[in-house]
């Protein structure tokens, strides 16, 4: 029998049929994924599961035996990283280190920096006054997204790490990506700083009506904010669902939640 594999949409990123391996092992497996815009897509799953292979399979950084990556619509595979991001995808890493000795607004200015310099090499050297006008505005806007323009003007290294994971939050969304993957956004958040940041990608996806590819492993977050969710076990998708599904599975339960309550 053949598999019925569905066609990549096109108001989004789609995965079809991803696979990669390291030597001998198999990180990411046969992996369908859709991110769709205006969405908030969640990939969870245990540590090693594969998603951070994922993500870096979906912009550019690694070369998967199998699959395809779609843009809305266009086959972005053979692409590498800046091309993708200039088609409009962008990524926050896992350990993403911000320059400590650069003010919070300069951090943010180079997401846009960044994302413009994909398209120009020349860009990279000389910023012209209006671009240097409109990477600034970019900044401030995103600043102001994220509740963080009060503190605009000071060093990176006098930040405590919730408001770290908000700059690192705006210089990702001062890219104007339309869709944005965001790998353990909130770790090293406490209770309360991790409802907050929900808040934030909500009023995110609100106003930028961008899609976000959230991986996460504060389940409360997930639930809360996430309207479809993918579960990878081993590199295997094991699950995908609404937030209701993921939480009436014995499935997920099983190999990933265990008792945890959820
Ligand atoms: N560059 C690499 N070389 C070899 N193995 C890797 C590499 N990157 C990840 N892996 C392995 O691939 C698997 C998936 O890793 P990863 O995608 O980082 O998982 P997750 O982000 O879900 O914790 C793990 O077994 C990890 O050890
Ligand atoms: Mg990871």
């Amino acid at each position: 029998m053949t598999a019925v594999v569905a066609p990549p949409t096109t108001d989004g990123l789609s995965v079809r049929g991803l696979s990669v391996r390291f030597g001998g092992l198999v990180a990411v497996d046969n992996l369908d994924l859709d991110a769709p815009e205006g969405r908030l897509t969640g990939l969870i799953g245990p540590n090693g599961a594969g998603k951070t292979t994922t993500f870096d399979a979906c912009s550019g950084l690694n070369t998967p035996s199998e699959g395809s990556v779609h843009l809305f619509g266009n086959d972005v595979s053979r692409l590498g990283p800046p091309a993708r991001a200039q088609r409009g995808l962008g990524r926050t890493f896992q350990r993403m280190e911000l320059f400590n000795s650069l003010s919070v607004a300069d951090n943010v200015a180079l997401g846009r920096e960044a994302a413009m310099a994909g398209s120009n090499v020349l860009r990279q050297i000389v910023a012209s006054r209006h671009e240097q006008d409109e990477m600034m505005e970019a900044a401030a806007g995103a600043m102001e997204l994220c509740g963080i323009s009060d503190l605009a003007d000071r060093r990176a290294s006098a930040l405590s790490t919730g408001q770290r994971r908000l700059v690192e939050l705006a210089r990702a969304l001062a890219g104007r990506f339309r869709i944005l993957l965001l790998d353990e956004p909130s770790s090293g958040l406490d209770h309360n700083e991790t409802a907050r940041f929900g808040d934030i990608l909500e009023r995110v996806m609100a106003e930028r009506g961008v899609g976000l590819l959230l991986v996460e492993h504060d389940m409360s977050l997930v639930m809360r904010v996430c309207h479809h969710v993918y579960v990878l076990d081993f590199g295997k998708l094991i699950f995908e669902g609404s937030t209701d599904d993921i939480r009436d599975s014995e499935i997920v339960r099983a190999a990933y939640l265990g008792a945890e309550e959820v």
